[in-house]
């Protein structure tokens, strides 16, 4: 099988080498990948945002699947232009990719699915904005309604701020204030039925404990020693499984990644968020823990194959950390040269931002590597990150010293 996979990031990494190890998979394009890929895949530059080159790229190759990675090409609909030429494709239509490209959507499906999740209001108007604000009280959580990268959530107790923010987005979800801590869970569907993944953790915040600004996500963990042992199925039940039966009633199926972003609370699960596509970093620490053949697996998504299939997971522990570079999330500082780069047993460096140049290998991204350590319990994976992240030799570069830390203290108390 001929595999087109689309991004440049980690997560796109990650895929990679679960698609490559899968025999199945004959020969791996992607478009346009990162020096991290071009080791064992191969790389041709395409402008991603544009529908039309990522066609022209599947139809050259001949492509028998396309796996798309991130949701700027998911939401501009370039899963229907190639499901118009009878490429399987992993990755939701531009109608079904909404539940991520509008909060007021995702918001609207859930509703009518019954699916748990913070009860809100769509304002556009000042008077819609104060009233909002005022009948949930702080702290305030505003929500740009369209994709804004990252940057479209703010949660304050601060009036005037969430105000602000709802002035400068003008179309918002402002909703009740969510207490509990939350999971990554991944639904992989092909339209009909939905498997669910075990659960990973992020850290969006730049700094330890959670200080600092929001970012695309500093590290994740998998699985959650701590979490209720029915939050898999519980989930599913009440969150997957809803919403593809959902979206499929409205006619338009969800073939692909069904991201939730959930908060655990004292009155069960709810919907922080949904995305459309593996997130970034949890892929990182999924799939090396995935023991399901992933392009065989991605390939059963896209044509309506997954009714008989379930997914096997390694007994191990992952965590990753993001090394990030020098400015990141405000202003990253692109350039600086990747001096070290250790080769550790049970660890995978996955780039996410690098360029390779005449001086080598140079930081072009926020998120430059992400890398996971594998081991039989947290700590074990931790104490492996944090060895080999600790050998790279990057100038200004940081990285947050708590990833799973709290979930290995947790663990041992098992
Ligand atoms: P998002 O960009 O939707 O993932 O939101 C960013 C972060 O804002 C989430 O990871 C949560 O930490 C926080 N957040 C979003 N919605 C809520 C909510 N209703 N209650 C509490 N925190 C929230
Ligand atoms: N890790 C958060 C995301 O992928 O959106």
């Amino acid at each position: 099988m001929k595999i087109l996979l689309v991004g440049s990031g980690g997560r796109e990494h990650a895929l990679a080498l679960g698609l490559h190890a899968d025999a199945a998979c004959t020969s791996l394009h992607v478009a346009p990948g990162n020096p991290g890929i071009a080791e064992f895949a191969l790389c041709h530059p395409v402008d991603i945002s544009n529908n039309a080159e990522i066609v022209a790229l599947a139809q050259e190759i001949a492509a028998d699947l396309v796996v798309i990675g991130p949701e700027v090409p998911l939401v501009n609909g370039v899963a229907d232009d190639l499901r118009r030429l009878k490429i399987p494709v992993f990755g939701p239509s531009k109608a079904a990719a909404q539940l991520e490209g509008s909060k007021t959507f995702a918001k609207e499906v859930m509703s009518d699915a019954g699916v748990p999740t913070a009860h809100s209001f769509t304002c556009i108007t000042h008077a819609e904005y104060e009233n909002a604000l005022d009948t949930f009280g702080a702290p305030y959580v505003v929500k740009d309604d369209g994709l804004a990268g990252g940057k479209g959530v703010v949660v304050t107790h601060n009036r005037e701020d969430a105000l602000d923010h709802a002035i400068a987005c003008k179309r918002v979800v402002i909703e009740e204030f969510l207490v509990g801590p939350e999971v990554s869970l991944f639904g992989i569907s092909d339209g009909t039925s939905i498997l669910a993944m075990q659960p990973a953790q992020d850290f969006k915040r730049a700094g330890n404990n959670d200080e600092g600004l929001n970012t695309g996500g500093m590290g994740a963990y998998s699985p959650l020693p701590w979490a209720p042992s029915d939050i898999i199925d519980d989930t599913y039940k009440q969150v997957l499984a809803p919403m593809i039966a959902e979206m499929n009633a409205r006619g338009t199926p969800f073939v692909g990644l069904l991201y939730a972003g959930l908060a655990l609370t004292d009155h069960g699960v709810r919907v922080i968020e949904f995305n459309v596509r593996f997130g970034d970093p949890e892929t990182q620490v999924l799939i090396p823990l995935l023991k399901t053949p992933l392009a065989s697996l991605l390939f059963k998504a896209a044509t309506s194959g997954l009714a008989d299939e379930v997914l096997e997971w390694r007994d191990d522990s992952a965590v990753t950390v993001v090394l990030a570079a020098e400015g990141y999330p405000s202003a990253p500082k692109s350039g600086a040269v990747i001096s070290t780069f250790p080769s550790i047993e049970n660890v995978q460096i996955f780039h996410a931002g690098t360029t390779q140049t005449d001086q080598g290998l140079v930081a072009s991204g926020g998120r430059v590597l992400t890398v996971t350590g594998i081991g039989s319990d947290l700590t074990e994976a931790r104490d492996r990150a944090y060895r080999a992240i600790s050998q790279i030799s990057l100038p200004g570069s940081f990285y947050r010293s708590d990833i799973a830390f709290n979930a290995s203290v947790a663990e041992k108390g098992n």
